[in-house]
Formats: structure tokens, C-alpha cells, sequence
């Protein structure tokens, strides 16, 4: 079985591919490492993520930079997000996206494109989202816990730019598959959303 999640930041995607991955015993693959990867790896050079040139060079990277925790922070979060609109990169990756998809036995995806370019033929997807206001609280709270203190309103606006950016740039943007089941936890505990999200997966492969 294949599962694929999409939605844009802090909208609690990771989280709840993560359970699903764990409630039916399937590999899980966070997509966006792969573009944190790459964005790290361009900063590390002294390289610009917005140089399409520089951010192809920085695909070869080694699989061992997935594990590295630089790869979780905003900054790295926002030159992922501008290494992802260039379409050699997104085709540079594809390939390792595609054959985690297609193992035998199945697996839970998630990024921007999951439902649309990398598993259409997916056997569930889910739209995880959230308002701009809540995403923006969840990630201020979690910035907070690790001793940075944005302004809320900052944190807004750099939502508000990467959804922009995710979602209009030329290639794979980010967007609903047509046959995607919309999943806003806006007013969802996390538990609340994993429980929504098993029942929409049960819903789609077993046809309740
Ligand atoms: O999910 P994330 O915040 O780790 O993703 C970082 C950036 O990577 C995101 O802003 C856009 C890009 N991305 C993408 O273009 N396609 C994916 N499937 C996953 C992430």
C-alpha cells in the first residue's frame, strides 16, 4: 500500500505520515529532507540557493546528511523551499522518491508533490492543511522551545512566503490531487488528527 501526504508547512503532514507509517508497519520518507539536503548543502559551499546551477551541483549529496539536524532548522526550511523551484533539481530527485514509493510492500511519503507527481496511482492521499494564523502559531511555539524568539507576525509572513513559493512555482507545484481527501487540523489535537487520518486511509482501501 501506498500513501502519499501533502500540505504546506506546519500543517502536521510529518506527524501524521509518521503515525501512518507506524499504524500500518510501512518505511516513511520525509520528501523535504531531500530539498533540505540540498539547500544545507549549497549553504555550506557559500553557494546560492537560488542559482540553479549552484543547487544542481548540490544533488549528489551523500545519504548520511539526511540524519544531520541543521537540516531541520528555518533557515534551511526557507533556501529548501527556493532549491525546490528549480525544475532540474525536482527531476534530479525524482528518481529516489519514485523507487521508495514502488518497494515491495508499500510505503507513507510526504512533501508537496507526493499525490501528484511522485505516487499518482497512490492507494490513499491525504491533504493535510491548516489555517495560515494556526501553522504560524504551531511553528513560533516550536522555534520558541528551541530558544529562538521570532515575532509571530514574522513567522506569518515567512509562511505566507514559502506557501507562495510552494505553490506557484513553474514545476510540481503544490497542490490538491483531484482525488486527494482534504484533512484540516486547524482544530485537531495531534491525536485527534491521526485518528482522522487512519479512518480516511481505512475509508479509501478497504471502501467503508
Ligand atoms: O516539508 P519541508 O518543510 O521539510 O519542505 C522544505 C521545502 O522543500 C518546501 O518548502 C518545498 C520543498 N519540497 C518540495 O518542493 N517538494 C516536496 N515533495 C517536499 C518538499
Amino acid at each position: 500500500m501506498i500513501i502519499a501526504v501533502d500540505g504546506p508547512a506546519a500543517s502536521g503532514k510529518g506527524t501524521i505520515a509518521r503515525a501512518l507509517a507506524r499504524h500500518y508497519g510501512l518505511p516513511h520518507l520525509d520528501t523535504g529532507l531531500l530539498y533540505r539536503a540540498v539547500a544545507v548543502s549549497v549553504l555550506r559551499e557559500g553557494r546560492d540557493p537560488a542559482s540553479e546551477a549552484d543547487a544542481l551541483a548540490a544533488c549528489g549529496f551523500a545519504d548520511s546528511l539526511l540524519d544531520d539536524p541543521e537540516l531541520r532548522t528555518d533557515e534551511v526550511g526557507k533556501a529548501a523551499s527556493v532549491v525546490s523551484a528549480h525544475p532540474p533539481v525536482r527531476a534530479a530527485l525524482l528518481e529516489r522518491q519514485r523507487s521508495f514509493a514502488q518497494q515491495p510492500g508499500g510505503a507513507v511519503l510526504d512533501g508537496r508533490d507526493i499525490g501528484t507527481v511522485i505516487a499518482p496511482d497512490a492507494d490513499a492521499k491525504l491533504f493535510v492543511k491548516a489555517t495560515p494564523t494556526i501553522r504560524a502559531q504551531r511553528r513560533h511555539l516550536e522555534l520558541r522551545k528551541h530558544g529562538a524568539n521570532p515575532s509571530l507576525d514574522k513567522v506569518l509572513a515567512d509562511i505566507r512566503t514559502r506557501d507562495e513559493r510552494d505553490s506557484h512555482r513553474s514545476e510540481a507545484p503544490m497542490r490538491q490531487a483531484e482525488d486527494a481527501q482534504v484533512l484540516d487540523t486547524s482544530f485537531l489535537s495531534i491525536d485527534a488528527a491521526i485518528q482522522r487520518a487512519i479512518a480516511l486511509v481505512e475509508a479509501r482501501t478497504r471502501g467503508a
